[in-house]
């Protein structure tokens, strides 16, 4: 079984954070969502990795996640060109996932739920295609099921009048047969090849879905919102509270769990959290943070205000006054 993970989303509603680059390496409690993904897959025994990006992205991802060798998987980078949607983005895979079954990853969901059971679906149960689906509180958000002893009978992409809260997440077990749907299916109203339209030719085809629910975080990391709060949820569910990286350098600061530091951080008379993730390489003085994502390489001194809710680029600067004003820290 190969791994395809989808990533050449163009991650517009993440701007300006986004804007140079790309959404899967965002950090969730300072793991890059690309990298929870893999490890996913590699949790599964799986060690072919498809990822699927645009050109302009492949500068960066590569120089992070190179050819896997060093994670102990292979990784071979297929390319979308054009923002045609999740089927589009499987279409360009064919001839890399060849006769094989494969897990599919949204690069941007951030699952808990171990795939265990969606592999055994495909491999062992006869299903052609097995699905993780969540009772959410947004059906209008998601592709939306509807289902029926066992199996899915009806799918419905982001529906105004939903008939279920049960929605598919972002990790899919499938077989070849999907290629014959994708290249079958027409775009839909937003002008995307969907997913869920390709798996409804499946299931109109008598080709078996199956599926199951999930209780377990699950979240697409498509907004700041979301994104904060899956950092949120994540540190709650880090052992000790999150993580002090040792290399990081903490003096006269107040560390209000929970949080994550990377290594390489300097922080100065500053109160830390609850909330907080800090990139690698940051440098933080005088500053009250909570509830917030610091990308690597930020610096940040003698912010006047509190900083909440808020996501800070990579090696983004900010100073404010010294509170003495006297110069005195010189
Ligand atoms: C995509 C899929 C949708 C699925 C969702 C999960 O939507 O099209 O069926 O429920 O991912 O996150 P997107 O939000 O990427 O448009």
């Amino acid at each position: 079984m190969k791994g395809l993970i989808l990533c050449a989303g163009k991650g517009t509603r993440l701007h300006p954070i986004t804007l140079k680059h790309p959404k899967t390496l965002m950090p969730v409690a300072n793991t890059p969502l690309l990298q929870t993904c893999i490890e996913k897959l590699v949790e599964q025994g799986i060690v072919e990795i498809g990822i699927v990006i645009h050109p302009t992205q492949e500068f960066e991802i590569r120089e992070q996640f190179g050819n896997g060798e060093s994670r102990g998987v292979s990784i071979t980078y297929i390319y979308q060109t054009e923002a045609k949607g999740i089927s589009d983005a499987v279409k360009q895979a064919q001839s890399y996932i060849g006769e094989d079954a494969f897990l599919l990853l949204l690069g941007d969901n951030l699952i808990s739920e171990p795939l265990t059971e969606l592999k055994i679906d495909v491999e062992e149960r006869g299903s052609h295609g097995s699905l993780l689906l969540a009772e959410v509180e947004n059906p209008q958000d998601y592709g939306i099921s509807e289902v029926l002893d066992g199996h899915i009978v009806r799918l419905e992409e982001k529906p105004q009048n939903p008939k279920s809260n049960l929605a598919v997440l972002g990790a899919y077990a499938l077989t070849r047969s999907i290629f014959l749907a994708v290249k079958d299916i027409k775009p839909s109203a937003r002008g995307e090849y969907e997913i869920t339209d390709a798996i409804q030719w499946l299931v109109d085809h008598n080709y078996p879905v199956t599926y199951h629910i999930t209780e377990k975080l699950n979240m697409d990391v498509g907004t700041v919102d979301r994104w904060l709060e899956a950092n949120r949820r994540t540190l709650d569910e880090m052992d000790n509270d999150g993580t002090i990286h040792e290399t990081a350098i903490l003096e006269n600061c107040t560390i209000i769990k929970p949080v994550s530091i990377d290594q390489g951080c300097v922080l100065k008379d500053s109160v830390i959290g609850p909330y907080v993730s800090i990139g690698a390489g940051s440098h933080i003085e005088g500053c009250r943070i909570e509830n917030s994502i610091i990308l690597n390489g930020v610096h940040l001194k003698h912010l006047s205000n509190t900083l909440k809710d808020t996501v800070i680029g990579f090696q983004s600067v900010m100073a404010g006054i010294h509170p003495r004003g006297d110069g005195s820290d010189q």
